[in-house]
């Protein structure tokens, strides 16, 4: 089959691109860890406070060593705003939303979810140097979006 020169030179460079694209899905997933989330577990949005996985959201370190810690998001607030977890040790979030969609990204880490009304987010994050962290709604979730905010205080 005789293919024109400037044919095999576009379909190379288009070989090339799909190459390029699976190893950055490949490097990213296994050498950073970067992966869509796993954890899929629904919940009624309009039910939120009555549910017994949410009813006292705040921290709870369980007998077994294991920090975990529930936040209900609403407009525009955290609740808890503050949360206080020690240094070094695993800590388990479980975030969920009553109302609109939110955002959830602890500011200068790479924990982020979306929080989304009929879910459960779910990540583990360690830190690993004591302070202040700022929480941050990194959806925009209406008029008082920019002052959704709370704080993290690694002990
Ligand atoms: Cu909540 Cu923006």
């Amino acid at each position: 089959m005789n293919v024109d020169f400037y044919e095999r030179i576009w379909m190379w460079f288009a070989g090339a691109v799909i190459a390029v694209f699976i190893g950055t899905i490949a490097v990213t997933s296994f050498a950073f860890a970067i992966r869509p989330p796993s954890h899929a577990e629904t919940i009624d949005p309009t039910k939120v406070m009555q549910d017994p996985r949410f009813a006292t959201p705040g921290v709870e370190v369980r007998p077994d060593g294991t920090v975990h810690v529930t936040v209900t998001a609403m407009m525009f607030t955290f609740l808890p705003s503050e949360i206080h977890v020690p240094r070094g040790r695993p800590v388990t979030f479980r975030v969920t939303s009553m109302d609109a969609t939110h955002g959830f990204e602890i500011a200068g880490t790479n924990a982020n979810t979306m929080v989304i009304p009929g879910y459960v987010s779910q990540f583990t994050y360690t830190f690993d140097r004591p302070g202040e962290y700022l929480i941050v709604c990194n959806e925009y979730c209406g008029m008082g979006h920019h002052a959704m905010q709370g704080k993290v205080v690694v002990e």
